[in-house]
């Protein structure tokens, strides 16, 4: 079984072969410089760019290789949800290739994909609890199995890894800056009482994280000389970070009511879900060391196994594009050519034709 995986729902263009739900390879092109001098990604920046460099990535891997685009047996690609213009890049690709080779078509939700990545390096268990962190989402879920999601609670307004960036560019950290905060903590202890541990005060299992940015703001607006002159460049960063004590204190102090805000409703999802095999956990901001930390140890309260998938898989690629695909497959799902793109915020619908595999 050959596949190929597109992911272009937001700054990374990549394209993953499959054979057999074996991984032979992926290329990614990540925008991320492009995009990090405007603190953020810029919608029509990202398509164009994706436009560029997938046919290239797609030249790249099958002019070279044993491998024949026309021994596809199916194209997975994310249809939804991520910005429009990317995605539909993405899938005039696929469409494209589905006509020129008879391949099987497979749109996929984004979402899904990044909680089933862990799939490609260790065995699943389900019902599984589903704790998805990403840069655009924050949902816990019930997971009966890999085509059965069920909502249990969501962000309320900021995702969890919009906001480490929004933080990270109050500090003047260039975007991304997840990952600089992630690195900046790991100097200093957390001081606990520094920021509040936002929406823990109720009894449901949503999340809301922009309160706990507005105090931050604050804080910074009260202390301006925390805060890099002008953006910092990635290789200064480097050589900066081991000497910015109060800086790191702030940085640890954000990550920690973060990480304690997913401890807590984590926690309550498990006490209410008591059936689950498994705590499995997904998205870009999965990669982060105090967050991975604080849930192994919940993992271990809870005598579940904590399913994680390592750093590479767990911010946007294409390998669980077409892992997600290969599942589906498997079970006769595909679409036909007029698949269409979902853009964020919109419900990804279950509509699927059924083969019998
Ligand atoms: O899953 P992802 O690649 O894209 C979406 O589907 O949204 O997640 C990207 C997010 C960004 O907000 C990025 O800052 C965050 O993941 N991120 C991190 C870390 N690495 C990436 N956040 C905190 N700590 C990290 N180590
Ligand atoms: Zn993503």
């Amino acid at each position: 079984m050959l596949c190929l995986g597109i992911e272009t729902s937001c700054d990374e263009t990549a394209i993953a072969l499959m054979q057999n739900k074996r991984l032979i390879k992926e290329r990614i092109a990540s925008q991320e410089n492009m995009h990090a001098v405007f603190g953020g990604v810029v919608p029509e920046l990202a398509s164009r760019k994706h436009l560029q460099a997938l046919p290239l990535l797609f030249d790249e891997f099958f002019s070279l290789d044993k491998y024949e685009a026309k021994k596809l047996d199916f194209v997975a690609v994310t249809r939804g949800p991520g910005l429009l213009g990317s995605i539909l890049v993405g899938l005039g690709m696929a469409k494209g290739l589905v006509l020129a080779t008879g391949a099987k078509l497979i749109g996929i939700n984004h979402l899904t994909a990044h909680m089933l990545a862990s799939g490609v390096e260790q065995e699943l268990s389900f019902p599984a609890l589903g704790v998805l962190i990403s840069g655009g989402h924050t949902q816990l879920y019930f997971i009966s199995s890999c085509v059965d999601f069920r909502v249990l609670g969501r962000t309320l307004d900021d995702a969890v890894g919009e906001a480490f960036d929004k933080t990270a560019k109050l500090l003047n950290l260039p975007y991304p800056g997840g990952k600089y905060i992630d690195q900046l903590a790991a100097f200093e202890e957390p001081n606990k009482t520094l920021f509040p541990c936002p929406y823990l005060d109720n009894t449901n299992l949503d999340f809301s994280f922009s309160g706990l940015k507005t105090a931050v703001a604050n804080y910074i607006r009260k202390n301006p000389w925390l805060r890099f002159q002008q953006m910092q460049t990635v290789p200064d960063l480097d050589e900066i970070i081991p000497n910015c004590p109060y800086l790191s204190k702030v940085c640890a102090s954000f990550n920690w009511s973060v990480a304690k805000a997913l401890y807590v409703k984590t926690k309550r999802a498990l006490e209410r879900e008591k059936r689950v095999s498994s705590l499995m956990v997904a998205g870009g901001v999965a990669s982060n060391s105090m967050i991975r930390g604080i849930l192994q140890d919940l993992a271990y309260e809870y005598s579940v196994p904590l399913i994680i998938p390592s750093s590479g898989l767990c911010t946007d690629n294409a390998t669980m594009i077409a892992y997600t695909g290969a599942l589906l497959f498997e079970k006769g799902y595909y679409h036909d050519l007029n698949l269409e793109a979902i853009p964020r915020g919109k419900p990804i619908p279950w509509d699927y034709n059924q083969f019998t595999p």
